[in-house]
């Protein structure tokens, strides 16, 4: 097709003779087309016919600034007039990724050693996984590197990142996972605790579990856990009391390093610098991304703790150049990104406000959700967090997932004028706004939902999908 005719094309059309979209069917794009966005300011983002809407998830987790950062704007243009690109192999370095590298981890827990930079969470714990290969290897193990996921984790979808990702849609079709990859029970109080379990007990319970399976497996084999602090994409899943504490005992036992991906939970989202602080986690490897450089410029990065950094410095010498690196790793526009960043969360008391507006937004969801007959569980830390409607709340039952009830509630907030996000696997509406979020728009996003889910309600009752 010549360029003319291209060009005679709507967005729409266009978008739908040219693009491939990730996480979309394919069949359904060609017939209902593209949701064009055109701008963004604060919390609010518009469409190409200058709709706007409350973005109540940040894009995918990120924004947490909201759009249109001057000072972040200024940062990245000044480092594209200085040195737009280099890259970072052989010993090469820039000014930005050195001074970024070195704020990171001051902020993250003490013992994390050296800073590894992507470009994605799922390049990063690309990365991650090499480590550890690397590190047994090194030590002189080889048979341990199987890595242990959890049901519905979500940590990228490249083909080691995908196999750790435990949703069944990553992995039918694409041959995954690799091999050595093994998914356990994801922590879900709600649903999977035995009837009057608390949350202490079911957390033991699944330390009993992973012990037993670890040693099933037989420790010799077994490399490292990752997690999720709370688990975004896969229901926005808080650990039960105690989990990560009697989750750490079992791999400390079996000499199994702990992986923590921080991509949503780090920089701020729940309250802390990251999701380790909250749940006083002690990794050994952190994968961050997203709210690093607020989605301005991708970037992620690979924190290695000194237990595994010390192995890799000691036998360096020996082994000679570590074999890994992108081209775009350490890139410095979007170290320049990252700084200017961290320089507004600083100066804005970022952190600190999320633990207090994050403390009312989940109170008010709580208060305006819970008592709702059609609403199982609200759940969720500072400004991460998930309604979840049920067929059932006394046994409780869910909707069943292929009814896709819970992306037709998402379709009904953007009616309202709010983007939100349904759940992979569930009913589940995911919120994670921009962290500068304040009370009174809070209290804006909860009307939204209030009036999407009384619209859902009745169709679903008319539809029979619920008794009301
Ligand atoms: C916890 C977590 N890890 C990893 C990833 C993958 O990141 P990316 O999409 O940048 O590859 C995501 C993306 O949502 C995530 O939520």
């Amino acid at each position: 097709m010549d360029d003319n005719h291209r060009s005679n094309l709507s967005l729409e059309d266009m978008d739908r003779q040219s693009m491939f979209h990730g996480y979309t069917s394919i069949a359904q794009h060609e017939t209902d087309g593209p949701f064009i966005l055109d701008k963004g300011k604060g919390i609010v983002i518009t469409d190409q016919h200058g709709e706007e809407y409350v973005d109540a998830v940040a894009g995918l987790w990120c924004v947490n600034l909201g759009w249109g950062r001057r000072e972040v704007i200024d940062a990245i243009t000044a480092q594209l007039e200085k040195l737009s690109y280099y890259h970072n192999f052989t010993s090469i370095s820039n000014e930005p990724a050195i001074r970024l590298a070195d704020r990171v981890l001051r902020l993250a827990p003490l013992n994390m050693s050296k800073v590894f930079f992507g470009n994605s969470g799922s390049d990063a714990n690309d990365t991650n996984v090499k480590l550890v290969w690397y590190y047994n290897n090194i030590l002189g193990r080889p048979e341990k590197k199987k890595i242990l996921s959890r049901e519905l984790a979500y940590h990228g979808v490249t083909i080691g990142a995908g196999s750790l990702t435990g949703l069944p849609m990553v992995h039918k079709h694409f041959d995954l996972p690799i091999a050595n990859v093994i998914h356990v029970e994801k922590p879900d109080h709600y649903w999977n605790a035995a009837k009057g379990q608390s949350e202490a007990e079911y957390a033991k319970d699944l330390a009993e579990k992973l012990d037993a399976r670890i040693q099933a497996e037989g420790p010799e084999t077994v490399a490292a856990f990752i997690a999720e602090p709370i688990m975004g994409a896969g229901g926005v899943v808080v650990p039960p009391e105690g989990y990560f504490a009697e989750i750490q005992q079992v791999l400390k036992k079996h000499d199994v390093l702990m992986l923590v991906d921080e991509v949503i939970c780090g920089f701020g989202r729940l309250g802390e610098w990251f999701g380790c602080d909250v749940f006083g986690i002690e990794p050994d490897i952190m994968t961050v991304a997203k709210g690093l450089t607020n989605g301005y410029i991708p970037m992620s990065g690979s924190l290695v703790g000194d237990k595994v950094w010390d192995v890799l410095e000691s036998s360096s010498a020996e082994i000679g150049a570590f074999g890994h690196g992108f081209t775009y790793s350490a890139h410095p526009v979007a170290a320049a990104a990252g700084m200017a960043v961290l320089d507004v969360m600083e100066r804005e008391n970022i952190v600190e406000h999320v633990a207090d507006v994050g403390a009312y937004f989940q109170a008010q969801l709580r208060e305006k959700f819970l008592p709702h007959p059609l609403i199982g569980d609200v759940r969720g830390v500072g400004l991460m967090a998930a309604v979840e409607p049920v067929a059932d709340k006394s046994a409780p039952m869910a909707f069943d997932p292929g009814l896709k009830l819970g992306p037709r509630l998402a379709k009904l907030c953007l009616e309202e004028g709010m983007i939100v996000r349904a759940l992979f696997q569930s009913t589940a509406i995911g919120f994670s706004p921009p962290l500068i979020v304040t009370k009174a728009q809070i209290d804006d996003i909860i009307a939204r939902f209030a009036a999407a889910l009384a619209r859902w309600e009745k169709e679903i009752i008319a539809e029979g999908h619920w008794k009301g």
